[in-house]
């Protein structure tokens, strides 16, 4: 029964957990070390995953729900929910990943 879990879910080929949906809806995203998750702000059934690594000289991003935008705390940088770059000074987009919703789990692929 390779890719399927205990509870009986498919997960699908090279996603990994990275939390509840429960915890996504209470906090509002879901961080690791490796991905920040949100729901889409203009599409709440649409999740975006992103690289939290900040594009400018690799500090981790913080999700600023108030203002629905990703704030780096080292210089100021700022993305949208996408990982656009809204403020420098970083000039490249945080990476973005795949994300999905399996039962009451939420998987990227990172
Ligand atoms: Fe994020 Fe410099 S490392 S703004």
């Amino acid at each position: 029964s390779k890719g399927i879990s205990s509870s009986g879910q498919k997960k699908p080929e090279g996603f990994t957990v990275i939390g509840s949906v429960s915890d996504l809806d209470k906090n509002g995203y879901l961080q690791t070390k490796e991905v920040a998750l949100v729901r889409n702000p203009t599409n709440p059934k649409q999740l975006i995953a992103v690289n939290p690594k900040c594009t400018h000289q690799g500090c981790d991003v913080k999700w600023a729900a108030g203002e629905k935008k990703y704030a780096c705390p080292c210089h100021g940088a700022s993305f949208d929910a996408n990982g656009a770059v809204l403020n420098g000074p970083a000039t490249k987009p945080l990476t973005a990943y795949q994300a999905k919703i399996v039962g009451t789990q939420v998987l990227v692929k990172v």
